[in-house]
């Protein structure tokens, strides 16, 4: 895996914006890895790829997911948002050659997160969030977290989400909320308040 390849191809192939978005989640993402254990090259190519889907509209990423034999739930295949994150994967796969299973998976739940997601799935859900380029309201509260608890910054991304997902009236996955719920669980069997 060499990043400085992967790099210069987003730069040629995504918008500037995205392409810096890109790159900051790559570094938080490689930092994070560096902090909770997981693979810091592969934190750092996974966020340099993640948003490839993301230079295609949304009719061209339910040709590229039929051409790719992707199989899409009905809610993905009707929000972009979310459309972006499963033909990325698949892409990334068939066009960039990146054949490492744990990569291509944190690139295909970076949207909506899932239970049972791995370490380098978390980071790079985590980093999407908390990249140097970020700016929202919960946005230092999500940092701060990160720095002393993943599960925490992650469940304080999801809820997050989760909120701005409701807010602008778009569908909400439920393996965010499935995701999310494992969290809270997670937290209440550390802290021995089983029942809250
Ligand atoms: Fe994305
Ligand atoms: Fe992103």
């Amino acid at each position: 895996m060499q990043p400085d390849h992967y790099i210069e191809l987003m730069r040629n192939k995504l918008d500037h914006e995205l392409f810096v978005h890109s790159l900051g989640v790559a570094e938080a993402a490689a930092d994070l890895a560096g902090r909770f254990g997981a693979d810091p090259g592969k934190a750092y190519l996974s966020g340099i790829v993640h948003d490839y889907g993301k230079r295609f509209s949304g009719p061209e990423l339910l040709k590229i997911a039929g051409q790719l034999g992707v199989s899409l739930d009905r809610i993905t295949s009707r929000e972009h948002r979310l459309l972006h994150a499963p033909v990325g994967s698949a892409l990334i796969n068939k066009e960039l050659k990146i054949s490492d299973p744990e990569i291509l998976r944190a690139v295909a739940n970076h949207t909506t997160g899932r239970p049972g997601m791995g370490r380098l799935e978390r980071v790079v859900y985590l980093a999407d969030y908390i990249e140097k380029g970020r700016d929202f309201p919960s946005v230092d509260k999500i940092r701060k977290a990160a720095r002393e608890d993943l599960d925490r910054a992650l469940l304080e991304a999801v809820e997050f989400a989760i909120r701005s997902v409701i807010e602008r009236r778009l569908m909400l996955h439920p393996r965010s909320v499935a995701f999310r719920n494992e969290l809270v669980e997670a937290q209440r069997n550390r802290t021995g308040d089983v029942f809250n």
